[in-house]
């Protein structure tokens, strides 16, 4: 453009090339230093990134590394420079394959790798490896292709992304175990059974750890191991019931002995039936937990694997914590057996007291009563007829002698029912809905005797009920069932009087009720003010149903 003006005066092209000359040089001298400056800046620059800087020719041998490369690589910059770049950085294992990548680059120009972000293993001059996010640019100037790779370590990133995750792991897992120990205790809190308790132990904590089987042992004061639950993957625990001796140095002697946690990881060798059973189930490593009742070692509770999976470190622990519950349950469970029994002493005692009393009454009383009346008529004979005043006098005594007999008959029966003894519950029942003051609709369905306490229960649960019926209802009508079910006596007596019976009123439903619980049974009184009363008892008369 400019050059278009020197056409206007002849001569002067010459003169202003020659005017210009030294100036050429200077913008060249300037070009040059320009390039040189612009080249320290770009240096610069690189050598100050914190990221390594590596740019690599045609050939893919090192052209310049920058200080971070140094730090990161452990070569120096002139250790790098003039090798190729696969031998540097590239772990041997990686090396084939990124030499035949960047073979077909060179031949193609395609790549998979340029201008993305990558994350690869590299390798420091010490042979160790280490995680890195990769970027190569090629960089397009005329003549061979150059490339420019940026590496940093992130091996910081890793680790912390690792602790992340095991730590996540950790949480989950402790909320898993928290639950499922929440599962567990809401079930001892609830009066579960035992054995239900035990059942929900093995699986939770089976599933839980992971185990391929659990078994909740009890030692029993024979020395016998026995197997109170189980829980397994493919069937593999041992049966619940089992009762082997605690002999062999298997898991269950070692924890009754050290009352500590223990692990087993391998049964080879062990003598004993109970060592031969765990062989024969293909369990393989044991840990297990004591449960400790009462200051001693009722039982273990024991995860097993069948090796397919290591049982994980810290599960002994683990263990324990659903140990404590069990131990709890036990407890729980005992004391609740120990106060049946102790209820159920105290009332056989008092009927123990009270049948001897009616006996004595019956034999000795009654009979001593039956023969002075007797006595008192032949006296009667014997006196004069003109003594008719002590005639008539004797007469009434003999009159009362027999009412004190009837009123002796009638203080006995409520004593102790020995009716039972003769004709069974259902004679006995029919006698005392006959005996009712308030009309009775009776149902009664046991043809079959039951143990005494079972029927001593029962005739009073009616007894008691009739009488109240009549003494506090003010009812028309009241109906009485009885009929056995499943291992167990169901009694109810319904009237339509004014309901609102209270026990803590009286100490007849008290006492009924301790008695037909002492039994194992459960005893329900409903009885709305205006709603009439029901009385209902369920006593079961099996042990299997108890
Ligand atoms: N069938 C009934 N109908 C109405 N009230 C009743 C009935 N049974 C019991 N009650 C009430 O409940 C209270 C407690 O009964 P109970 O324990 O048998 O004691 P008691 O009969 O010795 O008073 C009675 O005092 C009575 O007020
Ligand atoms: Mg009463």
């Amino acid at each position: 453009m400019w050059s278009s003006s020197a056409d206007q005066e002849p001569g002067a092209l010459e003169r202003r090339e020659r005017e210009q000359a030294p100036r050429a040089a200077e913008i060249a001298d300037e070009t040059q230093r320009e390039i040189a400056g612009g080249e320290a800046r770009t240096r610069a620059i690189l050598d100050a990134a914190l990221d390594c800087v590596i740019t690599i020719d045609h050939r893919g041998v090192v052209t310049y590394a920058n200080p971070a490369a140094e730090d990161t690589l452990g070569y120096s910059v002139d250790e790098m420079v003039g090798r190729q770049l696969a031998e540097v950085i590239v772990p041997p294992s990686l090396r084939d394959a990124h030499l035949a990548g960047f073979a077909r680059h060179i031949e193609t120009g395609k790549s998979r790798i340029l201008d993305r972000r990558l994350e690869l293993t590299a390798i420091r001059r010490d042979g160790s490896e280490f995680p890195v996010e990769l970027t190569v640019t090629r960089i397009d100037l005329p003549g061979a292709p150059s490339f420019a790779g940026y590496v940093r370590d992130v091996t910081e990133r890793h680790t912390t992304e690792q602790d992340l995750r095991a730590a996540h792991r950790r949480l989950e897992m402790i909320a898993a175990e928290q639950a499922a120990l929440r599962r567990v205790a809401t079930l001892v809190a609830g009066g579960g059974t035992p054995n239900d308790v035990f059942d929900s132990v093995c699986e939770e904590t089976g599933r839980l750890l992971g185990a391929t089987s659990v078994n909740l042992s009890h030692f029993t004061p024979d020395g016998y191991n026995l197997t109170m639950a189980g829980w397994s993957v493919n069937r593999s625990h041992v049966p619940a019931g089992t009762r082997l001796p605690l002999d062999g140095e298997t898991i269950d002697r070692v924890i009754q002995r050290t009352q500590k946690p223990a692990r087993i990881e391998s049964y080879e060798g062990i003598a004993g039936a109970l060592a031969a059973l765990v062989r024969s189930l293909e369990i393989r490593t044991l840990v297990g937990a004591p449960v400790v009742v009462d200051g001693a070692a009722w039982g273990a509770l024991i995860a097993g694997s069948d090796g397919s999976a290591p049982v994980s470190v810290g599960t002994e622990a683990r263990l324990g914590d659903f140990t404590e519950l069990l131990a709890t349950a036990i407890a729980n469970a005992e004391s609740r057996n120990a106060l049946a029994s102790s209820r159920l002493r105290i009332v056989a005692a008092a009927d123990e007291t009270r049948r001897r009393i009616e006996r004595d009454l019956h034999d000795g009383t009654q009979q001593r009563l039956v023969s002075l009346a007797l006595e008192l008529r032949a006296a009667q004979t014997e006196v004069p007829p003109e003594l008719d005043q002590l005639t008539a006098e004797l007469s009434r005594i003999v009159d009362g002698l027999g009412s004190v007999q009837d009123e002796l008959r009638e203080i006995a029966r409520g004593i102790h029912p020995a009716i039972l003894a003769e004709g069974g519950l259902a004679r006995a029942l029919k006698t005392l809905t006959r005996r009712s003051a308030v009309p009775v609709a009776a149902s009664v369905e046991v043809d079959m005797r039951l143990p005494e306490p079972v029927e001593v229960a029962a005739y009073y649960v009616v007894s008691e009920a009739l009488t109240n019926t009549a003494k506090h209802a003010n009812a028309s009508r009241v109906a009485v069932d009885a009929k056995v079910v499943a291992g167990a006596i169901s009694l109810s007596v319904s009237d339509d009087g004014k309901g609102g019976a209270d026990p803590t009123m009286g100490s007849g439903l008290v006492g009924l009720k301790d008695r037909v619980e002492a039994l194992g049974g459960a005893l329900t009184v409903q009885s709305a003010p205006g709603g009439g009363t029901r009385l209902h008892a369920q006593i079961p008369f099996d042990a299997d149903s108890r």
